[in-house]
C-alpha cells in the first residue's frame, strides 16, 4: 500500500489570506488540494490561476479540475503556470479524457483521474494504467463541509485490488471518524477541507487525522 498522504483543501481556507493559511499546514501536509470549479461542471466558480500562482509553498499543489472542458484553450497551462504538480480531471468532463491526461503527462506533470459517487469504477477502466493517481470523490462535488457518503468504499477496495501500488485519493466529508473506514477500504491519499481549515488549530487537526488512521 502506497504512503499515506493528507490533503488539505483550501476550499474552506480564508481566500483573502491564502498563503498565510497555507503556511500553516505546510509542514504537516504532503499536498495542498485546490479545488478549480467553473460554474458549469459544478454550480460555483473558484479560484483562478493567478490566485494559485500567488499561493508560495514547498508542498505540491494538488489541483483537481472540477469543470467541463479542460482542454478550453490555455486553461490547463494556466495551472501548470501556477505550479500545479499534478491535475485530476473528471470523467465526467465533456472533453476527451485521454487527451486531457496525455496533455498533462506530456507536460511533465502528474495525470489523475476523478470519478464522482454515482459513476461506477468500470468507467475508468480504460484510463487507470496510464494515470498517477485516481480520485474517488466520497461527496457529489461542488461545495466543502457536506456529508461523506460511504457507498463509494466498494471502488476504491476494487481499485485498490486491482492496482495495489496506485495512489488512490479519496475527496469529501473526510473527518478523523471516517478517515480510517476509507484506509481500510484502499485509499491513501486524503483530502479534508474543513476538517482541517475549519479547526482553529491546523496542526492538531491534521495530527488527528494520522492518529485516527492508524
Ligand atoms: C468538493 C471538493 C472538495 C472539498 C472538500 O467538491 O472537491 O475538495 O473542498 O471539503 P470537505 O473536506 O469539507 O468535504
Ligand atoms: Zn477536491
Amino acid at each position: 500500500m502506497p504512503k499515506i498522504k493528507i490533503a488539505p483543501s483550501i476550499l474552506s481556507a480564508d481566500r483573502g489570506k491564502l498563503n498565510e493559511e497555507v503556511k500553516e499546514i505546510e509542514d504537516c501536509a504532503e499536498l495542498v488540494h485546490v479545488d478549480i470549479m467553473d460554474g458549469e461542471f459544478v454550480p460555483p466558480k473558484t479560484f483562478k490561476a493567478e490566485e494559485i500562482k500567488d499561493i508560495k509553498t514547498k508542498l505540491p499543489k494538488d489541483v483537481h479540475l472540477m469543470v467541463e472542458h479542460p482542454l478550453k484553450d490555455g486553461f490547463i497551462d494556466s495551472y501548470i503556470d501556477a505550479g500545479a504538480s499534478n491535475i485530476t480531471v473528471h470523467e465526467e468532463a465533456k472533453d476527451d479524457i485521454d487527451e486531457c491526461l496525455d496533455y498533462i503527462k506530456n507536460k511533465g506533470l502528474k495525470a489523475a483521474i476523478s470519478i464522482n459517487p454515482p459513476t461506477p469504477l468500470e468507467k475508468i477502466f480504460k484510463y487507470v494504467d496510464k494515470v498517477d493517481m485516481v480520485l474517488v470523490m466520497s461527496v457529489n462535488p461542488g461545495y466543502a463541509g457536506q456529508k461523506f457518503i460511504v457507498d463509494v468504499l466498494p471502488k476504491i477496495e476494487e481499485l485498490r485490488r486491482l492496482k495495489p501500488e496506485l495512489d488512490i485519493e479519496i475527496d469529501g466529508g473526510i473527518s478523523k471518524d471516517n478517515i480510517k473506514k476509507a484506509a481500510d477500504a484502499g485509499a491513501n491519499v486524503f483530502v479534508a477541507g474543513s476538517s482541517i481549515f475549519g479547526k482553529e488549530n491546523r496542526k492538531k487537526a491534521i495530527d488527528d487525522l494520522r492518529e485516527a488512521v492508524k
